[in-house]
């Protein structure tokens, strides 16, 4: 696929994915959508080597602000639900992605941005990013999975007030209710993101591609997670890097995984 809002680049098996559209704030249009689809359905997991992804938004304004409303009016119930069906599977692209993927929230981050830096693993805030739903201020209410995953991460009590009330909260209040993994100076999310991959990068990868999944299962209605821990556990079991690490644990040294 030709990329025309995503911009992608790989370095040292990081791939940094910036949404530009600068000028109507990162909004998901469709085209971003399949794009971000395109690249976590097909694309990222054969770049070579690939530790995670860092996410982003082009500009010193926005993450992203929300689904692209031009594209909302005149919506019937089908094309609604349509859309927001859309939306939440490519998000669970993300959600389930076997590589750590980490949100760089640098600016504005509602509706539809919000859920994305949500259904990304882990979230480093700028001190001037702003969070929120304010769908309700539309007549809708959120349709990318945000009335599930707020209150998974801060819990039923303010995901409703925020809900409700379509207010924002700033970075710090933000990591305060558990939104966020940190808050870091305006500028410095990209490199804090990079800095954390890098650290995870440097254990056993299936071990991680495994977090994911039974992290992910403590919150999926069919799965039983102490049951998935259980079935990962074992697999982590038949891996090279199981005995390299248990080895290096003994032998007191740094163990080198391979990734088998
Ligand atoms: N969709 C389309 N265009 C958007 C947009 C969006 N979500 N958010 C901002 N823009 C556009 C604006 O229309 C404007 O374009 P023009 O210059 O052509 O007029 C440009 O981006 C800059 O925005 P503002 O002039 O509004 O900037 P501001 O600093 O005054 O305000 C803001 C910033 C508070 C983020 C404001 O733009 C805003 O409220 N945006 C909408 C936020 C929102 O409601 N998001 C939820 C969308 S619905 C959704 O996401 C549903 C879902 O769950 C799937």
């Amino acid at each position: 696929m030709k990329y025309e809002i995503l911009h992608i680049e790989v370095s040292d098996g990081i791939a940094l994915v910036t949404i530009s559209r600068e000028k109507a704030l990162n909004a998901l249009n469709s085209q971003t959508m399949s794009e971000l689809a395109y690249f976590f359905g097909e694309e990222a997991m054969s770049i070579p080597d690939l530790k995670g992804v860092v996410l982003t938004g082009a500009g010193e304004k926005a993450f992203v602000a929300g689904a692209d409303i031009t594209e909302f009016q005149g919506l019937n119930p089908l094309q609604g639900k349509e859309l927001a069906q859309r939306g939440q599977d490519i998000f669970f692209l993300i959600e389930h992605f076997k590589k750590p993927v980490i949100a760089a929230v640098n600016g504005f981050a509602l509706g539809g941005g919000c859920e994305l830096a949500m259904a990304c693993h882990l979230r480093i805030a700028g001190e001037k990013a702003r969070f929120g739903q304010p769908e309700v201020n539309l007549g809708l209410i959120p349709g990318y999975g945000g009335t599930q995953r707020l209150i998974q991460y801060i819990g039923k009590t303010k995901a409703t007030e925020l809900l409700m009330t379509a207010d924002m909260i700033g970075a710090d209040e933000a990591l305060r209710l558990g939104l966020v993994n940190y808050v870091v100076p305006a500028g410095e999310e990209v490199a804090k993101a990079t800095e954390l991959l890098e650290k995870i990068g440097t254990k056993a990868p299936f071990a991680i591609s495994k977090i994911i999944k039974t992290v992910n299962a403590y919150f999926a209605e069919e799965t039983d997670g102490f049951s998935a821990e259980v079935s990962a556990f074992g697999e982590c079991c038949a891996t090279e890097d199981f005995k390299e690490g248990a080895a290096a644990f003994v032998e007191k040294r740094k163990a080198a995984f391979k990734g088998r």
